[in-house]
């Protein structure tokens, strides 16, 4: 049992090393296999390649795509490797200590405000929030780190935060942050729920990517994924990722965006 445990992580460290030896014997022997199994082979090799280039060099940020990004079957790979490189998730980014002390901070204001269910045509439905300027040194230090993952250095960013409080039954239609008041990024911690956020290219609107977003992770997108499409967090009516179900609970989403260039 734990030879065979250790010959699959093996394998699994090794799964590039052993395709690119295989392939080089296909190579080789490339007039024993007929041309379309070749060629076949040698485009999933590339894919691999590539998304797992993606995968491990994203901002220096390794992260594991498909745990957290489903695609519809409409999406061509170079779309889909661009969205791989836009839309990054780091799981686990807030300890659970770290998820309190942000939590404690914003919950005695937010208990004050009712829940906005009323009107059909905003953008959000059952939610409250704030815009934040000031945090206790422990929580500006968290999001000192979100700052620095997520805008590159130097780059002019919003000082305040958002925070979006939604109720369980809450959601957020489809929308595309307003590009007068916001840059190429949006970064979004997720606190108390896990909560799955649906991109839809606002062209194509077959191609869609459903983003699993869980309890305690950062979210970061940026450039097409920002600007191409729109995001949405759905409702427990529809909250599934990959066939299986997702229940929000009530979820807060504490959110930094930097500044639009000057010239618009
Ligand atoms: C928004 C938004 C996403 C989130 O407020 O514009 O899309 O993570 N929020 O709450
Ligand atoms: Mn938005």
């Amino acid at each position: 049992m734990l030879l065979g445990l250790n010959m699959m992580s093996l394998f699994k460290r090794n799964r590039f090393r052993i395709m690119y030896y295989v392939y080089n014997y296909c190579y080789c022997h490339r007039r024993i296999f007929n041309s379309d199994s070749f060629t076949y082979f040698q485009t999933f090799l590339k894919m691999s390649h590539t998304f797992t280039k993606a995968t491990l060099t994203n901002n220096g940020i390794k992260t594991n795509w498909d745990s957290y990004m489903s695609f519809s079957e409409t999406i061509d790979n170079p779309t889909k490797e661009q969205v791989i490189q836009n839309m990054l998730v780091i799981e686990n980014f807030l300890s659970e200590e770290e998820e309190l002390s942000l939590f404690k901070e914003v919950e005695p204001y937010m208990d004050k405000l009712h829940y906005e269910f009323d009107h059909w045509d905003d953008a959000i439905h059952g939610f409250r929030e704030t815009e934040r300027l000031m945090w206790n040194e422990n929580n500006m230090k968290i999001l000192q780190k979100v700052r620095e993952v997520a805008f590159p250095s130097g780059s002019s960013q919003l000082s305040l935060v958002h925070v979006l409080d939604l109720a369980e039954k809450g959601f957020i239609k489809p929308h595309v942050d307003s590009v007068r008041f916001c840059g190429n990024t949006i970064t979004g911690l997720s606190l108390l729920s896990d909560s799955v956020m649906r991109l839809v290219h606002e062209k194509k609107k077959e191609n869609i990517i459903d983003v699993l977003l869980r309890r305690r992770s950062l979210y970061i997108m940026k450039n097409c994924a920002r600007y191409d499409f729109t995001h949405e967090i759905l409702s427990n009516e529809n909250s599934k990722f990959n066939n299986y179900f997702v229940h929000k609970q009530r979820r807060l989403s504490v959110i930094c965006r930097n500044e639009p260039p000057k010239i618009l």
